[in-house]
């Protein structure tokens, strides 16, 4: 399969295949996802294959605004309301309690096939995508392109990062291609993505509600609008053997580059100093700095993360930051890191995550 390059006057093709049970690379601010009808499990189960993506790991669903929310969740409460309003169309997937499905709908579902384009089938929310759980994460992503294409499909797009799984997510057309050249039908290109980390992931199925994955909407913005919000602990330690994030995704190593990544956190003089003091004198060892250190680090593969002071520079290039080492020879990376304020906290945990939680705190 040749997979096909789509632009802004072509969103109507893009919108034909994912009603006809195609794969389409969909850009958003946060990263490029990896979309397919959201009602038909056989759309939804090539995701898994095309990423290599484990079948217990749920995709999320995305829709044009929070009046879909009751089409496919029940006991919604006041507080996805008051998200909704205050950060929808935006970096936000909210966890809901899915809407009861009959088994005979489930059933229906398995024996597909369905087919968008006649309305087939029972217009419910397949188990391939929730993986079995009885929740469900809702996302209104805020690119125009993308906001367009789901309104022209008609369904709730399911989509993942675009990334083959365990890879960096891609934050432009090129990294989706990249991974996914010949193995889906196309990918619209909208430019590079505005954020540059997945979205926050908000759990409010419970009691305080809980932070499972900090994205572009920070914490300090759900504790406004939330109050007490309790942060997994997956989003800043290494699960032991035998627990569960509850977030799924949060358990696999995750946007890691080919070589081991050593994260140095502290003020960033201190953790530029130390990396000079430790870093190799072969050009085996890369380096991941802050902008004003980067002539401290002459005759190696350096990617810049942006200016120390500028933590959404750093959440646009981390990502493509990683992702540049492999086209390197390095057999280590050295990372400086951001304090996790703000959308510090969505950098820091996507370095700690490449780099296993090796983090030496300087
Ligand atoms: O910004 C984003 O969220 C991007 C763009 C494309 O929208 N999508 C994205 O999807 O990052 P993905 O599949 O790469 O990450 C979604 C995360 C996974 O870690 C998954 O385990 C978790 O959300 N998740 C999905 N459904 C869940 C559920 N019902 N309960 C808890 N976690 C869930
Ligand atoms: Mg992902």
């Amino acid at each position: 399969m040749k997979t096909q390059l789509l632009y802004e006057d072509d969103l109507e093709q893009a919108a034909e295949h994912l009603r006809g049970g195609g794969l389409v690379g969909i850009p958003t601010e946060t990263v490029y996802g990896l979309g397919a009808d959201g009602l038909n499990p056989l759309a939804v189960s090539r995701i898994f294959q095309a990423k290599g993506r484990p079948q217990d790991n749920p995709l999320i669903l995305h829709i044009p605004d929070a009046s879909w929310l009751e089409r496919y969740c029940q006991d919604i409460p006041e507080t996805a309301r008051r998200l909704a309003e205050k950060f929808w169309p935006g970096p936000l997937t909210m966890i809901l309690t899915c809407k009861k499905r009959t088994p005979e709908e489930l059933e229906t579902l398995k024996n597909g096939p369905i087919c968008s384009f006649t309305h087939f089938g029972p217009r419910v929310i397949p188990d391939v995508v929730t993986a079995g759980l009885d929740t469900v994460g809702m996302r209104c992503p805020a690119h125009p392109l993308t906001r367009a294409i789901i309104q022209q499909a008609g369904v709730p797009i399911a989509a993942p990062s675009g990334n083959t799984s365990g890879k960096p997510s891609p934050t432009t057309a090129q990294h989706m291609l990249a991974d996914m050249d010949g193995k889906i039908e196309a990918i619209v290109d909208g430019g590079p993505c505005a954020v540059g980390v997945e979205s926050t992931i908000v759990d409010l199925t419970g009691t305080p509600p809980r932070l499972l994955r900090p994205g572009g909407v920070t914490l300090e913005q759900l504790q406004e609008v939330l109050g007490e919000v309790e942060v997994d602990p997956a989003v800043t330690r290494r699960m032991g053997e035998g627990e569960r994030p509850r977030a799924p995704g949060m358990k696999y190593r995750h946007y890691a580059p080919k070589a081991p990544v050593v994260v140095v956190a502290g003020e960033p003089e201190a953790s530029a100093a130390y990396i000079q003091a430790h870093v190799s004198h072969t050009p085996w060892d890369g380096v991941i700095c802050f902008d004003e250190y980067a002539a401290r680090f002459p005759g190696r593969p350096l990617e810049r993360l942006g200016p120390a002071a500028d933590k959404e520079a750093q959440a646009r290039r981390v990502f493509d930051a990683l992702r540049a080492m492999d086209r390197t020879p390095v057999k280590r990376i050295w990372a400086q890191c951001p304090d996790p304020a703000g959308i510090g906290l969505a950098v820091v945990n996507r370095l700690n995550k490449a780099a296993g939680f090796h983090v030496i705190e300087v």
